[in-house]
Formats: structure tokens, sequence, C-alpha cells
């Protein structure tokens, strides 16, 4: 196992117990966002089929949400982790809010897509998108703006689908030292399944989490905390060990 001076690349796994404290419900904590809607209501591509302008609705009050949030301690220590490590580094994040950049992260991969991002369906296209995509008071959905169709849906992985860019995040695992996940539940494969490989190919593993994850014991070492306190603390550390 790799001690922190002999670390060069870095993978970080985030999920939504990274933005719980800046006021972005959990999935699977109390008052998580699926319990006033079954996940299969607002989130699959069979309830878009269904019903479009509940499934919009649902993610345009959530695009709105996220606009009025911000970033938060362990934001801004990834962030800083990022500027400054010298190594390699990626966040791969499960998470469709915009904290991380924000708080000016740059290395950050989205997996399961972001809420200001929309798909147009008819030239598959990705546009960026901070209004609504329900259909106005006339009845028309937004167009496109590339193409001018109305087909536009949110940009985000609904379960049933493929999350995006899994080559480049196996590329990163394959060359990792040391994974670090944030504040997942190690729910959502194939996600939840990172820890797995990125240990077989020899990396070290560590958990910041509020609570123990489904994938705890896989970890070499777990802190259990809010990830405002857990994170940054782990970022001094990261950052002396290397000075030393
Ligand atoms: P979950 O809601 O499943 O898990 C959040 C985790 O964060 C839990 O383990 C909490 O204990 C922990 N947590 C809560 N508050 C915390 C805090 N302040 N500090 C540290 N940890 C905290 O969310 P995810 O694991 O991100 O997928 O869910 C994975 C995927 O499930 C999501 O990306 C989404 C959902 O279905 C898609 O939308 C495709």
């Amino acid at each position: 196992m790799a001690r922190m001076p002999d670390i060069r690349n870095i993978v970080i796994l985030t999920g939504a117990g990274i933005s719980a404290e800046s006021g972005i419900d959990t999935f699977r904590g109390a008052g998580g966002l699926w319990e006033n809607h079954r996940v299969e209501d607002v989130a699959t591509p069979e309830a878009f089929a269904r019903d479009p302008e509940l499934v919009l609705r649902f993610y345009d009050m959530r695009r709105e949400a996220i606009q009025a949030k911000h970033p938060n301690p362990a934001h801004v220590a990834l962030a800083r982790l990022d500027a400054e490590w010298r190594g390699g580094l990626l966040i791969v994040t499960q998470n469709v809010d915009d904290l991380h950049e924000r708080a000016g992260a740059k290395r950050v991969l989205h997996m399961h897509g972001e809420h200001l991002n929309a798909w147009c369906t008819a030239c598959d296209v990705r546009s960026q998108w901070r209004g609504p995509l329900i259909a106005d008071s006339s009845g028309g959905r937004p167009p496109c703006p590339a193409c001018g169709a109305c087909a536009l849906r949110p940009d985000v992985v609904w379960f049933g689908e493929m999350p995006y860019r899994l080559d480049e995040i196996y590329a990163a695992l394959r060359r990792a030292d040391l994974f670090v996940s944030i504040g997942t539940s190690g729910a959502v494969y194939p996600a939840a399944g990172f820890v797995r490989d990125a240990r077989e190919l020899g990396a070290r593993t560590l958990e910041l989490n509020l609570e123990r994850s489904q994938g705890s014991a896989w970890f070499d070492e777990s802190r259990l905390g809010p990830a405002g306190e857990l994170v940054p603390a782990w970022v001094e550390e990261v950052l002396d060990a290397r000075a030393a």
C-alpha cells in the first residue's frame, strides 16, 4: 500500500453528501429527494416517455434550487487540492450540481450529467441551460439552440441509462495510487464499485462520510463525520505530507 509521500495520482469520487451542507438534499437520507417522488416517476426514461411534463417540472425545480446554493468548505478544499496538487487528480462526481466548479475545481467529471445542461434528443447537442424546460403558457417547449427542435431533456443520467465517460474514469482508476470516496452511500453502481476496482488495481482507499457506506469494508480507512470538516482536514494533511 502506498504511503502518502509515494502518492502521485488521486481519484476522488463525490456524492450527494458533499453538497448536503450547502442545503441540497441527499437522495437516501431523511428528507431525501426521492421521498416526495418515487424514483420511477421522475428519474427513468420510461417516466419521461409517460409524463414528460411531470419529469421536466421536477428537474426545473431542482435546476432553479441549485442556482441559489453555494459551495461549502468541502468543495472549497477540493478546489484547493486541485489547484495545488501537481500529480494526477480527477474528481469524479455523481452530483449534477455545479458546486465543485463554482468552488474553482477544474479537473471535474460529471458521470451522472449536469442540471445546468439540456440535451437535445433530436440533434444530440448539449447546451448550457439555466431556465425551465417545461412548456410555457402558450404550450410550447423551448427550442434547442443548435437545431431548433423542441426536444430538450435534462442532461441527467436516469436509472437504466449508462453513466458518462466511464472509459476516462477507469483509465484514471488504473493510474490511481489513492482513491477517496466522499459523501456517497455506495448504493448505486457502477460508482459504488469503483472502490473495489481501485483497490484491486493497487490503490490505497479512503472514505470520508457521515456514516459507513454500503461498501465500507472495501476501504483501508473510514473517517466518519461531516464533509465540511473532514475534507478540509484531509486536504491539509495531503498537501502537508507532500511538502514534508
Ligand atoms: P445518497 O443520498 O445515496 O448518499 C449520501 C451519503 O452522504 C450518505 O451515505 C450520507 O450518510 C452521506 N452524508 C450526508 N450528509 C453528509 C455530510 N454532511 N457529510 C458527509 N457525508 C454526508 O447519495 P449518492 O451516494 O450520491 O444517481 O447517490 C448516488 C446516486 O443515486 C446519485 O448520483 C443519483 C441517485 O440515484 C442518479 O441520479 C443517476
